[in-house]
């Protein structure tokens, strides 16, 4: 983009999603959001960077790998991969996407880390903790379960109980243990680094107070300022999916530390690919402005470590965080078992992601407010605005043109004042894309929109037609429509901007600025008018909410929804944790045949089983030698011939009578209940059982 003297030099980011899971409607939100404003300014022709990547750090990241048999960087490449295709499926203009797992964040990560301890910001000293001994890893509060020293109700995280609201400390659970190994936690100390956040409570009472903040936020920051900052714990010991820390081996980077300076590695990686100076946006007093906009539960490491890690370092600080509202569904919080909780791949494969940035614009303000998507609502809203309001302005106008003149706009238009109103709109919708004010925008670009149809409506263009179509005031009305569509399309780009670009070619013209709304478009030939948008169609939305559903009663799982009764087996049974449906279709379950069974010396449990598997691609045979615990409900020759299920790629273990090589699938109490799973009839060796 060329630089004009007055451009604003912008950068922008948005808060980093984690690697462990899919992009959902949420993250949408904060994406369109954040995309409005930097399309905004952008179409405005100022100089506006807006950054990502995904968050990949952490343990949550580290145990998911490990569950799904993968390294961390595989499991992080992935996912980024997924993230990237959701965000540009829902149109989201990034300048650069990266990955905090980069040797750009690592160096910026080093270099604030030796920065703030070459300035006295940094303390060590030992703290203990629970740690797992079967896992060998120190337990954060969520992975510990036990009863609560207050109520008593069993089952509680270490922080905090669900049932009486009680916040404690991990040490005072009864009971406690491990939700990874189910193993008893035990005490043990290590040397943590501290980050010496109160060193900055002056520096920070006045920054949040200085306008970088909305009001409501800076009030709940000075309650926390006001009751005293604590040190904050930036260290985490091995194993962790992490940056180890200059000069303390086994220590890494607690995730927080280093995922907001994923903001200037991400940077960083866009200026080496460009003329963008990295010092110009991150030192203090280059004129440049920086930008973050989050969500409401990540306003603390925002607006109190990172601007305070930052000044430590002699980084310039945030000139505002923009923080917003949680999206609920219908009311209701996004929830797996409930079926509410919408992927943004769900929602791709169903709608025009058009749709939803309108909607989300049509409701969001600067306020923290949660945002609610009622399914209804948004179906109505958008027909009513986006189809019924606007496109069809140009649908109205355009046919009269392109059959009655050659697609030839009028040299003049027939009702100036009135275009005049819809150019004096500018200055006050740009107040209000400044100030994210974009539901008021709206209202107001539809307020336009309904004089628009008023005034095609009184001319009625058609009933000239039907007499003349090529009467001049048919062609001066009919202009007149498609400039004021023309100017409402400006000032929707930033909303819709997959809508302008097909209205662009449509009226055969540059692309839109924001300052073309000060012209008008005569004398012009435009092209075919094709649709532009269709209706949302009601029954796409239930293929969308069936589709979430429907995944989700696959992964939340039928057990957790329906409970059990009580002489089911089920209620009787210990309910493992959840799972999602990839980690369900990693197993590959198999018809097997039972071609030899036989005691095992020296067992008291175990068969021997010999499983044909049939034919694999080369027409080989496959055999597999699996021991099975099922001696006490089984004779070898009840077994021999029959078929059965077994998990096909389960690795080889070996056991102390030899390799098992599989593992065949039962059900049942023990003893004489064990009830080998035998399909029926028809089922062949090899068949995958889905
Ligand atoms: N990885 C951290 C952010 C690091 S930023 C240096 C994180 N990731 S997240 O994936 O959990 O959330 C990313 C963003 O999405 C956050 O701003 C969060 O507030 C937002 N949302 C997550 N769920 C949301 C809704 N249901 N609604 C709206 N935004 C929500 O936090
Ligand atoms: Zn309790």
């Amino acid at each position: 983009m060329q630089q004009t003297s007055k451009q604003r030099r912008i950068l922008v980011t948005m808060a980093l999603p984690y690697a462990n899971g899919p992009i959902h409607l949420g993250h949408i939100l904060e994406a369109v959001q954040t995309d409005i404003w930097v399309r905004y300014q952008r179409l405005k022709g100022e100089d506006c960077v807006y950054v990502c990547a995904d968050d990949t750090h952490g343990t949550a990241i580290m145990l998911r790998a490990e569950n799904e048999g993968i390294t961390p960087e595989a499991l992080i490449a992935r996912v980024q991969a997924e993230h990237e295709r959701d965000y540009a499926g829902f149109n989201i203009g990034f300048s650069h996407y990266h990955s905090t797992h980069s040797p750009e964040n690592r160096h910026y990560a080093e270099t604030i880390y030796r920065a703030a301890r070459a300035n006295g910001h940094i303390s060590q000293r030992t703290i203990r903790q629970l740690f797992d001994p079967e896992k060998e890893l120190f337990l954060a509060d969520r992975f510990i379960k036990g009863t609560c020293p207050k109520c008593k109700a069993p089952d509680q995280y270490g922080d905090n109980c669900e049932n009486c609201n009680a916040t404690y400390n991990a040490f005072d659970l009864i009971d406690p243990r491990s939700t990874l190994s189910g193993a008893t936690p035990v005490e043990k100390e290590s040397e943590h680094y501290f980050f010496r956040l109160p060193e900055f409570t002056d520096m920070l009472k006045a920054w949040t107070r200085s306008g970088t903040l909305q009001e409501q936020v800076a009030n709940k920051l000075s309650e926390w300022l006001d009751g005293g900052l604590q040190e904050w714990d930036i260290s985490r010991d091995a194993p962790y999916f992490g940056f180890e820390i200059p000069d303390a081996p086994g220590k890494y980077f607690y995730v927080w530390l280093d995922a907001p300076i994923g903001y200037m590695a991400s940077f960083r990686a866009l200026c080496d690919s460009t003329n963008y100076e990295f010092d110009d946006y991150w030192r203090p007093g280059n004129g440049t402005e920086l930008y973050h906009f989050i969500g409401k539960d990540i306003v603390n490491f925002h607006t109190l470590f990172w601007p305070a890690v930052l000044t430590s370092a002699g980084y310039r600080t945030p000139n505002g965080v923009f923080v917003h509202g949680f999206v609920t569904i219908n009311g209701q919080k996004m929830s797996k078992s409930r079926g509410t909780f919408i992927n943004a791949e769900d929602y791709l494969k169903h709608l025009d992601a058009e749709y939803l940035r309108y909607y989300f614009a049509a409701k969001l303000s600067s306020a923290v407010d949660d945002l609610d998507l009622n399914l209804d609502d948004f179906v109505a809203r958008v027909n009513a605005d986006v189809v019924g309001k606007v496109v069809n302005i140009a649908s109205r106008c355009a046919g009269f043109i392109v059959k009655g003149f050659d697609g030839m706009l009028a040299a003049e238009c027939s009702e100036p004042a009135l275009l005049a109103e819809f150019q004096a709109a500018k200055p006050e919708l740009a107040q209000l894309f400044e100030a994210r004010e974009y539901s008021k925008a709206m209202r107001l670009i539809m307020a336009l929109a309904d004089k628009a149809n008023q005034y095609i409506a009184d001319k009625a263009p058609w009933t000239i037609a039907k007499t003349d179509k090529q009467s001049p005031e048919v062609q001066a009305v009919c202009s007149t429509g498609l400039n004021m569509f023309r100017i409402l399309m400006t000032y929707l780009k930033p909303v819709l901007p997959a809508m302008a670009a097909k209205v662009e070619a449509f009226l055969a013209i540059d692309p839109l600025r924001w300052d073309d709304v000060d012209t008008l478009l005569l004398n012009h030939r435009i092209g075919e008018f094709s649709p532009l948008i269709s209706r949302v169609d009601p029954a796409r939305v239930e293929a969308m909410m069936e589709t979430v559903k429907t995944a989700q009663a696959a992964t939340a799982g039928a057990v957790k929804a329906d409970v059990p009764a009580s002489d089911s087996p089920l209620a009787k049974e210990p309910v493992c944790e959840e799972i999602q449906f990839p980690d369900f279709a990693k197993v590959d379950l198999r018809i097997a045949r039972i071609v030899n069974a036989e005691h095992v010396e020296g067992a008291d449990k175990l068969l021997r089983l010999t499983l044909d598997l049939g034919l694999d691609a080369e027409g080989k045979q496959v055999t597999r030698n699996v021991f099975s615990g099922i001696k006490s409900a089984y004779k070898p020759e009840q077994l021999v011939g029959r078929l059965t299920v077994m998990v096909a790629n389960l690795a080889p273990r070996k056991m102390k009578f030899g390799m098992s090589e599989g593992m065949v699938l039962a059900a049942g109490p023990g003893g004489k209940d064990i009830f080998l799973l035998q399909p029926d009839d028809g089922a062949q060796p090899g068949m995958r059982v889905i």
